[in-house]
């Protein structure tokens, strides 16, 4: 397409219009614009595969997706985690189809080859009689996926070996990620296994939804004012800083200053305020002291949320991690981890288990609200009209919030450029550029 209407020139010409606010309503679920993603996107940037603590014996194994690829992680003998493609090296059967499980081999169910934990050919049915002695059987070891870098527990796969380290496209992000991945002793570990569900829409709109949209908490999460769990000010989503990042990502810091009745610490126990005082920075700290909700997405598709539920004498934090796996332009495959500090009092972690499950995951209240939500955008996005690649740019969606009327919060502790308010659009403007230089980057192949 480098000549038509995802040219180079024409990315180009769609990034100067979103540095006005304006974003083509025909991107959203274009199947041309997803196959190019698909590409050079999440062909290129690092995709959040699990977390260590789901692995804790040798021979723990977890099956995942990386875009279209199937992954298994497994723990070898040593204790190290191996990371394949979960494909036979034989004639590339889909190896390992459990979710989970613990294992010594992987057998191949097509004609038997089996596989030890670190991915070693061992077994050949039949073997010396058909393919020979000379057989190089280390040549049809499984394949590794080309680099798999972790950070604080959180292991990551990309498909490019020429990426750049997982620190570096963390980047800025890893000073607000540590506010919850290390602000424990032991960090933070997964809860039972990841839900699982696919919801009609484009992965983009749910990484919004979390990276930069505060904005939307008041009036589709209405039912929760009504109940009385949230706050009756439609500003009340507003309150603290939306922090810009390197990379594409995205953050929301909400903070009980403007009035939210929240304790230190976002209500964690506290025999656990001296293990922060320990673990994190003084600037860190600071923020962190006074947070009530941190939400973002980490470029392009691993978004987080670690928020207090409840009321007053009963709340409770948590982390849920999760994955907009892109399956069509208009289906996403949602996974979602529950997370709690390690170190946290057992009866805590239940309860704050039982208040996730209540608002997030599929049965939970407010993801229900944001599904229907996600689903309509996309709908509506997929007519003639919606889809018109109009080139005078009349088929706009407004990303313009907070343009010329919000200046950055210069003595924010934080990196990143961070805004006094949660209700502007910069993070999603800066996701926007990122994605679109992506697309248009070259790569020589
Ligand atoms: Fe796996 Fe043949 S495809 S053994
Ligand atoms: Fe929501």
């Amino acid at each position: 397409n480098s000549n038509g209407v995802l040219s180079k020139e024409r990315l180009e010409n769609i990034k100067e219009k979103l540095d006005q606010g304006l974003f083509p309503q025909w991107m959203v679920s274009d199947p041309e614009v997803f196959d190019l993603e698909k590409d050079k996107v999440f062909g290129y940037t690092w995709q959040y595969l699990g977390h260590e603590s789901e692995l804790k014996e040798p021979g723990d194994y977890v099956t995942r997706w990386l875009m279209d690829d199937p992954v298994l992680l497994v723990k070898n003998k040593k204790g190290e985690i191996n990371v394949f493609l979960n494909s036979c090296s034989h004639r590339g059967t889909h190896l390992c189809a459990a979710d989970l499980g613990n294992r010594k081999t992987f057998t191949c169910p097509f004609h038997g080859w089996s596989f030890n934990t670190d991915g070693e050919l061992m077994g050949v049915i039949a073997g010396n009689k058909v393919f020979g002695e000379k057989m190089v059987r280390p040549e049809w070891n499984l394949r590794k996926i080309p680099r798999v870098e972790t950070y604080k527990g959180l292991i990551f796969g990309n498909l490019d070996k020429n990426a750049m380290a997982l620190d570096d496209y963390l980047g800025e992000l890893k000073w607000y990620f540590d506010l919850f991945l290390a602000r424990s002793d032991g960090g933070m570990e997964v809860v039972g296994s990841p839900q699982r569900w696919v919801v009609n829409t484009n992965w983009k709109i749910a990484a919004e939804n979390f990276g930069g949209d505060p904005y939307h908490v008041a009036t589709t999460h209405k039912s929760t004012v009504e109940l009385g769990i949230s706050p009756q000010d439609p500003l009340y989503a507003s309150y603290g800083h939306q922090v810009q990042l390197n990379h594409g990502h995205a953050i929301n810091v909400s903070s009980s200053d403007n009035g939210l009745n929240v304790p230190p610490y976002q209500g964690l126990p506290e025999e656990m305020w001296p293990m922060f005082e320990k673990n994190l920075t003084k600037e860190q700290l600071e923020v962190y002291k006074k947070t009530v909700v941190i939400v973002g997405n980490c470029f392009p598709n691993l978004a987080f949320h670690c928020p207090v539920h409840g009321n007053e004498g009963h709340l409770h934090n948590y982390l849920t991690l999760r994955i907009w796996r892109p399956i069509a332009p208009d289906k996403t495959e949602i996974w979602a981890w529950f997370l709690i500090d390690k170190a946290a009092p057992e009866e805590y972690k239940q309860a704050s288990y039982k208040g996730y499950v209540a608002s997030f995951g599929p049965s939970g209240t407010l993801e229900a609200d944001d599904t229907e939500i996600w689903t309509r955008v996309t709908k509506a996005s997929k007519g003639k009209m919606a889809r018109d690649r109009d080139l005078n740019f009349n088929n706009v969606l407004n990303y313009m919030m907070g343009m010329d009327k919000i200046e950055p919060d210069r003595s924010w502790p934080g990196p990143g450029i961070a805004y006094p308010t949660c209700f502007t659009d910069f993070a999603l403007r800066g996701m926007h550029d990122y994605w679109l230089d992506l697309l248009s980057a070259d790569r020589d192949e």
